[in-house]
């Protein structure tokens, strides 16, 4: 993805490409307010919302963010101070910061909401980014995508939209009718719609789609615009009603976690951010005492060719963990953030390969042509390149910011749980004499390798993967190296003397204690690689950890499926009958999980968090529903009845 290229005319944005303006120059304000929150009538909705409730907007078309700017200070006026506003807006040719800017430049009056969308506005890469603004009283999703692209792979239940695309002559497969089509799918019951044009071809389709559609006066000199309101949305069927997500309503805002990990501190910081209160059972003395207990790791994310889905998950969760870990760190007096860039060497073709694939902007991942380092690394052919939003950290140090940031809403117990159990709607951690240690309408599993330890959840495949990182006494020639390294090993940039190397990765494997083999190896990838540069270590010094891990390697993140109902109700699935005809799933109410981020879950952990919280909440997803169901807990049991490997 890059930048949109804007030409100016009159201090006006105009699109070179779609050859039509960003909105009208006269009174593009004015006209803003009245297109879209004048008539979804959203103040009065707005003050008509009872407690507990959220409000979703959907637009297609954020370019300049001006509707967005309008529609936050409107909300931060005139909603409930405890309300939340989900503003879902798509975009495909994203704006530069640059030129939002100069555009901020037009209205002195809005300078403060422009500044705070500016403080957060992500980089130009593809997929979801979730941001809080006004102390998280709106929650901003740029999703940036093709407008069919996010609104196939979403179920929102959108409560009012705006159409704002360039002009329809102009961007005909903004205003199509497969457009309408998804629009009304990702519609609640109710929902509104407005939009500047009242081109005749519009007015059709909405009405095709479900819509009842007026012609009302346009803006000042504008003859007519266009209202809709969806009185009557049509069932939906699932084509995968296996990852269909029923709506739950917990009466009370209580969850108890276990694990005190990153998986685990993560989703009791999102739960707590949303007004939870968190019983969080960890069996060590201490937080962070087994895989998130490194002194340091690299933010990075895994970067697949072939796997679309993966790589947008790691990407986008990548510049929302920099996101968060930049303001953890900002409440934090402890340093244990660096928000430094990391520098990562490809062999020959590899990075030119992800680029070309996935379009990633130079802001992403920057190829370095000339540089320092290419001096010092062995193979001539090796590309360096540069990450600017990676970094690297302690988790041992951010847990404990979270733990922190969670101050009295979290409730840490140390005890180990052997069991969990569901009675009356409570799910309870038990002791090893069966004794409750904390119970909740929701009970949430992230403790790492222990993730298929309780009889509900045994089927889980998670298994453990022994890593060794070494600690490496900082040089004349290692101190040279100013930001964290990565190649097929990482290293960091010399702090407090030292620097962290890693990790060996060993299956089938539970010694606890460092080995000389494996220090050596990391040794020698770091001679391989840089020779010269580190001293060798002399003596053994370092932390060994065990990484949870699924069998296909990917995080696991959802609510969990009731394997009886899916194995009796999805029996026939290999036989090939349309999925249609399938029942929607069961699933455990109350019970969910957040395990499995293998070698990346400094990474991984933040977005994971965010995705189970707003499940709990029924919010809109902070990523695609592919994404979700990429993550689901149900994949493994939707592989085997797929295979017709799992019989009841
Ligand atoms: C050597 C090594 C190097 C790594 N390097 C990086 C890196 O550079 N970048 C990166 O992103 N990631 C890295 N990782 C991966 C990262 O550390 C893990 O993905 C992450 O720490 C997993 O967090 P977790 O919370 O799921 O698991 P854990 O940190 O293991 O937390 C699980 C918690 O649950 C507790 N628990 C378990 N069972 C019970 C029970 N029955 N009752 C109560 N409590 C229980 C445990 O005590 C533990 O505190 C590395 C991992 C290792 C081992
Ligand atoms: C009129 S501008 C939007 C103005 C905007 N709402 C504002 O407040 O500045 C239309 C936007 O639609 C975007 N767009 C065009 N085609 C698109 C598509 N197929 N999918 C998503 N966005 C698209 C353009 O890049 C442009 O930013």
């Amino acid at each position: 993805m890059k930048y949109a290229e804007i030409q100016w005319r009159d201090s006006q944005p105009f699109s070179p490409d779609y050859e039509d303006i960003y909105y009208s120059s006269t009174g593009g304000r004015e006209e803003s307010e009245y297109v879209f929150l004048q008539h979804n009538h959203l103040v009065s909705r707005w003050q008509a919302m009872v407690a507990g409730e959220h409000f979703v907007i959907a637009e297609t078309g954020f370019g300049t963010g001006l509707n967005f700017v309008l529609t936050m200070k409107a909300w931060a006026e005139q909603a409930r101070p405890e309300a939340v506003l989900h503003y879902i807006t798509i975009e495909k040719h994203p704006v530069s910061p640059e030129d939002i800017k100069r555009v901020a430049a037009n209205w002195p009056e809005l300078a403060e909401t422009y500044e705070e969308l500016l403080a957060v506005y992500p980089l130009p890469v593809e997929g979801e980014h979730c941001r809080a603004l006004l102390g998280g009283r709106v929650q901003l999703h740029l999703v940036f995508a093709d407008v069919i692209d996010a609104l196939e792979s979403r179920e929102l239940q959108v409560d009012a939209w705006y159409l704002d695309g360039f002009g329809p002559d102009k961007n005909a497969d903004l205003w199509s009718d497969q457009v309408f089509r998804l629009i009304e799918k990702n519609s609640g019951q109710g929902a509104t719609l407005s939009t500047y044009t009242a081109a005749g071809f519009v007015r059709r389709g909405l009405q095709a789609a479900g819509f009842e559609v007026s012609k009302v006066k346009g803006h000042g000199k504008k003859r007519e615009m266009i209202t809709a309101v969806l009185n009557h949305k049509r069932p939906m069927q699932s084509t995968a009603p296996w990852y269909e997500l029923e709506k739950i309503n917990y009466q009370h805002k209580q969850a108890v976690i276990i694990g005190a990990g990153l998986a685990g501190l993560t989703t009791a910081w999102s739960l707590v951010q949303r007004g939870w209160q968190v019983s969080l059972v960890e069996k060590h003395k201490n937080i962070a005492e087994e895989a998130s207990g490194n002194p340091a790791g690299l933010l990075m994310p895994r970067l697949s060719i072939d796997n679309k889905t993966d790589a947008q998950f790691y990407t986008t969760a990548l510049l929302y963990a920099a996101y968060c870990l930049d303001r953890l760190q900002h409440n934090d007096t402890e340093q244990f953030w660096f928000h430094e860039g990391v520098y990562s060497i490809f062999k020959a073709g590899k990075a030119e390969k992800l680029i070309n694939r996935h379009g990633y902007a130079k802001q992403f991942i920057d190829i370095l042509q000339q540089h320092d380092l290419k001096n010092y690394i062995e193979d001539k052919d090796a590309t360096v390149s540069f990450f600017p939003e990676a970094g690297w950290a302690s988790p041992k140090g951010i847990c404990e910011s979270l733990l922190r940031a969670c101050g009295a809403s979290l409730r840490l117990i140390n005890q180990n749980v052997t069991d969990i159990r569901q009675i009356d709607n409570q799910w309870q951690a038990l002791d090893e004499r069966g004794q409750g240690i904390a119970s909740a309408e929701v009970l949430i599993i992230a403790n790492g390798v222990g993730a298929n330890q309780f009889d509900t959840v045994s089927w889980l495949p998670v298994s453990s993967v022994r890593g060794q990182i070494t600690e490496i006494a900082a040089s004349k020639s290692s101190v040279a190296l100013n930001k964290a390294l990565s190649f097929d090993a990482y290293v960091t940039p010399e702090y407090k003397g030292k620097h962290y190397a890693g990790a060996t990765y060993r299956v089938n494997d539970d010694n606890a204690q460092l080995t000389q083999e494996e220090q050596d190896e990391t040794v020698s990838h770091l001679e391989q690689c840089l020779p010269g540069v580190f001293a060798t270590p002399t003596r053994l010094k370092g932390r060994v950890g065990f990484r949870p891990v699924s069998d296909d390697m990917t995080p696991i993140v959802g609510i969990m499926p009731d394997k009886e109902a899916f194995t009796e109700d999805y029996k026939e699935l290999h036989h090939g009958r349309p999925n249609t005809q399938y029942p929607s799933a069961k699933y455990l109410s109350g019970l969910y999980i957040n395990a499995a981020h293998g070698s990346r879950g400094i990474c991984s952990s933040f977005l994971s968090a965010e995705i189970l919280a707003a499940m709990i909440v029924n919010e809109p997803l902070p990523v695609s529903k592919n994404i979700a169901d990429y993550l689901s807990p149900a994949r493994f049991l939707m592989r085997k009845l797929k295979r017709g490997e799992l019989l009841s």
